[in-house]
């Protein structure tokens, strides 16, 4: 098992999450659950997509992140609206936060960046930093989801990886409040079929007044979960009760779904 959680949301990358990715169908489908059973805590909460409009709405929601770069951005963004969260650094694996919680949500964070025994361990956290009768809801983006490289599972194609890189002078820019610019690619490096896993890399530059001025690159390795599979390790962490539900909506997950949102209880 590695140690260190291997995420590429660090540097440009965080800038561009905390510039550009403000919205999304997540924000009011957790609310409902955060409203429900306070206090919250936002797993994974990034730059805070979700936990800042949660907080200026009055909720009581704690947030924390394996990455530094994504938490230090979140707090600015807080502290710009008045708003002091409680917000600290930890992979979820090794959560250990300074209460227990009605409600732990994670959002686009599960499987990212670990090994499977990580994951499971994080589910057992979740578990434990839960008050009785306390609230889990994970989501996860299907394997097989449009955003995801499912022809990569088939060995002709996989063969053709790594994809080589486009000029990164080439990628969309875009305007961030500071007036630089930005741009990010990222290009799939490999796919193990037999591991469910597959690593990706991502370039991202900033230009002021035209001049390229920073290029980075980060990798990032992606678990992939099947339903079934998170069921199964849900139940094995002690949760019972568990809803599937599809694409961020509280209705039953179908086929064509691109993402599952597991809603699991710890029992009272
Ligand atoms: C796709 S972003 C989602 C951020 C936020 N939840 C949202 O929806 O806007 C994934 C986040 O998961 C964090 N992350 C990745 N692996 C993690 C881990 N093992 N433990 C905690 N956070 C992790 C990253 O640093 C990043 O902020």
């Amino acid at each position: 098992m590695s140690s260190a959680p291997s995420t590429w949301h660090y540097g440009l990358v965080a800038k561009w999450w905390a510039e550009f990715n403000e919205e999304g169908p997540e924000i009011p489908y957790f609310r409902g659950y955060v409203e429900r059973g306070q206090p919250a805590l936002d797993v994974a909460c990034g730059t805070g997509r979700l936990l800042i409009p949660y907080l200026r709405d009055g909720l009581d929601v704690d947030g924390c992140d394996v990455s530094q770069d994504m938490i230090a951005l979140c707090r600015e963004k807080a502290e710009r609206e008045g708003l002091s969260p409680t917000l600290f650094v930890q992979p979820m694996h090794a959560l250990d936060p300074p209460r227990s919680y009605r409600t732990i949500f994670v959002c686009g964070g599960f499987g990212l960046g670990s090994d499977r025994a990580h994951d499971a361990q994080a589910l057992r956290r979740f578990w434990e930093c839960l008050e009785p009768g306390g609230t889990l809801v994970l989501d996860n983006e299907n394997p097989y989801s449009s955003g995801y490289p499912w022809k990569f599972w088939l060995a002709d194609e996989r063969a053709a990886l790594p994809r080589t890189w486009e000029p990164i002078e080439e990628a969309d820019r875009r305007r961030g409040s500071d007036g630089a610019e930005y741009a990010l690619q990222s290009r799939i490096v490999e796919l193990d079929p037999l591991e469910q896993r597959a690593t990706y890399e991502m370039r991202a530059a900033m230009w002021r007044d035209g001049e390229l001025v920073r290029e980075e690159e980060h990798t990032l390795r992606i678990n992939f979960y099947f339903k079934n599979e998170l069921l199964l390790l849900l139940e094995r962490a002690g949760f019972v009760d568990v809803l599937v539900h599809g694409d961020h909506r509280p209705e039953p997950a179908v086929a064509e779904s691109e993402f599952v949102v597991l809603v699991a209880r710890k029992p009272a």
